[in-house]
């Protein structure tokens, strides 16, 4: 999969612009806030409709615009993709190849990609939501059936939750039970995906781990719990959200659930958590994304695009000069302020940016 083009109207600094990519590298340089991470953010918020970012999709339009558009040119192995995305004060419109898409799963895996910066740090080093995001978002880039059922355990979830605020405590019983079962049946269903996708992903962040540290320090991933079929784990989530249910009406959420759960990453059979060093998790999260790449490659059939926003300078040498050779034939999109320190004469593409626009 390999992006062409991408044209950005409004969208962040840019007021409009045009960048032609190649298929190998493509090296964005320019000095701080220019917009060379507001590029590589508009590639992947047209590869998954969302933005690492950000909450809002509003904050995407150039300061004093009505709306915004990002346009992508694309070459996959089915052919030719056109992605838009026009992002207005209050909604935002979805196109590929020029029809408008009504919802956000058909917009989803058109176009892989891969986004590391050293905010990934966090999917090592902070709390689950990190990790749980990870995986919701690199899940449905290549599964619709996760991605919907996401979508549905969302809003199921949402609504219990309002019903559990609800004061008449009888009412809430009532209701209740039918909620529960729709939403354990969702959940059961994005537990094991969820392991499945772990499964697969453990491994290759292993390997890429120690490809990285030259197998000095182990890496391990894996899912939380036990092993489980989709009936069993819809069992026991009826289960703990029955024995929850006191303490949910008191807190007036859901306290148990895959909104919940955790991603278990290990360096040495440590909890990486709390104990990684800055250097040891970096490389950790590094792993993860190689990884990622390996799985889309795998599932999709092509490699992802990788989009690598100004985490070259953060890698010590040996470490940079792997990762340029274990990238070959992946599409990237690098950011960095100094080019010369990059690449080691490894061939790119060059954009220079300066205040949202291309240099010429
Ligand atoms: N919605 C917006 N409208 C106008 N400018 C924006 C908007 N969002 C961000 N910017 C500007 O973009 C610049 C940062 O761009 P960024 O791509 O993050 O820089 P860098 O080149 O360092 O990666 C800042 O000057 C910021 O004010
Ligand atoms: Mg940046």
């Amino acid at each position: 999969m390999v992006i062409k083009k991408l044209t950005l109207e409004n969208f962040r600094n840019y007021e409009s612009e045009t960048f032609d990519f190649t298929e190998g590298l493509n090296l964005l340089t320019g000095k701080n806030a220019q917009g060379k991470t507001n590029c590589a953010e508009a590639v992947f918020y047209l590869c998954t409709g969302s933005s690492l970012r950000i909450r809002h999709d509003r904050q995407l339009i150039r300061r004093g615009s009505p709306f915004a558009r990002a346009a992508a040119e694309l070459v996959s192995r089915y052919g030719k993709v056109t992605l838009e995305a026009r992002i207005f004060e209050n909604k935002r419109e979805l196109f590929v190849n020029g029809n408008k898409v009504a919802r956000a799963v058909d917009f989803l895996g058109n176009m892989n990609s891969v986004f590391f910066s050293p905010g990934e740090l966090r999917l090592v080093q902070d709390g689950p939501d990190e990790r749980r995001r990870f995986l919701n978002l690199s899940i449905s880039q290549t599964s619709r059936e996760y991605c919907t059922a996401l979508l549905r355990y969302q809003k199921i979830l949402d609504q219990r939750n309002n019903l559990l605020k609800n004061r008449d405590v009888g009412m809430v019983m009532e209701t209740l039970s039918v909620w529960d079962e729709q939403l354990a049946a969702y959940a059961a269903r994005l537990i094991l995906k969820r392991r499945a996708f772990l499964k697969k992903l453990g491994p290759l962040a292993s390997a890429a781990h120690a490809y990285l540290t030259d197998g000095k320090e182990e890496l391990t991933v894996g899912a939380d719990g036990r092993e489980e079929s989709e009936e069993e784990a819809r069992e026991r989530l009826i289960g703990e959200l029955n024995a929850a249910l006191e303490r949910d009406i008191r807190l007036g959420f859901t306290s148990v659930g895959p909104h919940r759960d955790d991603v278990r990453i290990l360096i040495d059979g440590q909890d990486a958590r709390g104990f990684a060093s800055q250097g040891q998790a970096r490389t950790a999260a590094l792993a993860l994304k190689l990884a990622e790449v390996e799985i889309f490659k795998e599932l999709a059939g092509e490699p992802p695009i990788l989009i690598l926003d100004d985490v070259m300078s953060e890698l010590d040498l040996p470490r940079r000069k792997k990762l340029v050779d274990r990238i070959a034939g992946v599409q990237c999109i690098l950011t960095c302020t100094h080019a010369e320190r990059v690449l080691y004469g490894a061939e790119s593409h060059k954009i220079k940016i300066q205040g949202g626009k291309i240099v010429p």
